[in-house]
């Protein structure tokens, strides 16, 4: 499907195209990662925020599941509650918003080849996640080590005020091959890219405030076409695949 023709204006008022190809696209071939900050802007931002205090506090977290190692206790791994949200429900307005913001972001910057041989033909559901603060983490892991078809990572953070120092919570990513490691702090509307496979190992370290973070994952299309003929799919909510958004204008 081609591209919707709304181009939404993100937080700094540049559009969505503007963003994917000045920024996402050579950061992206450069680094693997590209953070973008003021991505929504503060008004969306913070309605995003306020809708997922709202799942919160409405018991719609459970704790986070893991694909494989199922014998593993999760919350040794992970310790955060998610919640997972297709974007229509009620009360989730502003992230139905985020997800076609980023999903213009993600579909520019992979437009004509850009990112090179990756070809999107859909996501996940967003993943609404909640550490609690107790000091857990998600200790170090690569989101999509074996082909299930999950290309691109993308990570919307919803704290204000986050001082790393005090509260930790930071993201480290360890790039493959490269000596450099980078430290993600997980910023009120701040979005996060990187590739979901072996390129990038990352870990959450120990969270001591509630942290809050909204993540999406896009197929790409020749690689879950041939997940799906070589494995049996894990089951679970990162297995779903829905579309992008079609018509953003709602
Ligand atoms: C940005 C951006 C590019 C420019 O702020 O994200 O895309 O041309 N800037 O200044
Ligand atoms: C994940 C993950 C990172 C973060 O959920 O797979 O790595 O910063 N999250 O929340
Ligand atoms: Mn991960």
């Amino acid at each position: 499907g081609g591209i919707p023709s709304l181009l939404l204006p993100t937080g700094d008022g540049w559009s969505a195209e503007h963003i994917a190809q000045q920024y996402i696209v050579p950061c992206m071939r450069s680094y693997g990662i590209c953070v973008k900050d003021k991505f929504l802007g503060p008004r969306l931002g913070e309605a995003v925020l306020g809708e997922v205090e709202a799942l919160n506090r409405s018991g719609m977290f459970r704790g986070g599941q893991l694909v494989s190692q199922r014998s593993i206790p999760s919350r040794n791994i992970r310790g955060d509650q998610i919640a997972w949200v297709e974007g229509h429900e009620p009360g989730c307005v502003g992230i139905s918003k985020l997800m076609a913001c980023i999903d213009q972001a993600v579909m520019y910057s992979a437009a004509n080849g850009q990112l090179g041989s990756c070809v999107i033909n859909g996501r996940t559901k967003a993943m609404v996640a909640c550490y609690p603060g107790d000091g857990t983490g998600y200790v170090r892991h690569v989101d999509n080590p074996n082909g299930d078809g999950r290309c691109i990572t993308c990570i919307y953070y919803l704290n204000r005020n986050w001082n790393a120092k005090v509260h930790g919570g930071v993201l480290q990513i360890y790039p493959e091959g490269k000596k450099v490691m980078a430290n993600i702090e997980p910023l009120f509307d701040r979005l996060l890219i990187f590739w979901s496979d072996r390129r990038n190992p990352h870990e959450v370290k120990p969270a001591f405030a509630t942290r809050y973070a909204i993540t999406v994952w896009y197929f790409d299309a020749k690689e879950r076409a041939e997940a799906k003929e070589k494995y049996r799919l894990a089951t679970g909510q990162k297995g779903v695949q829905v579309p992008v958004t079609q018509n953003s204008k709602t």
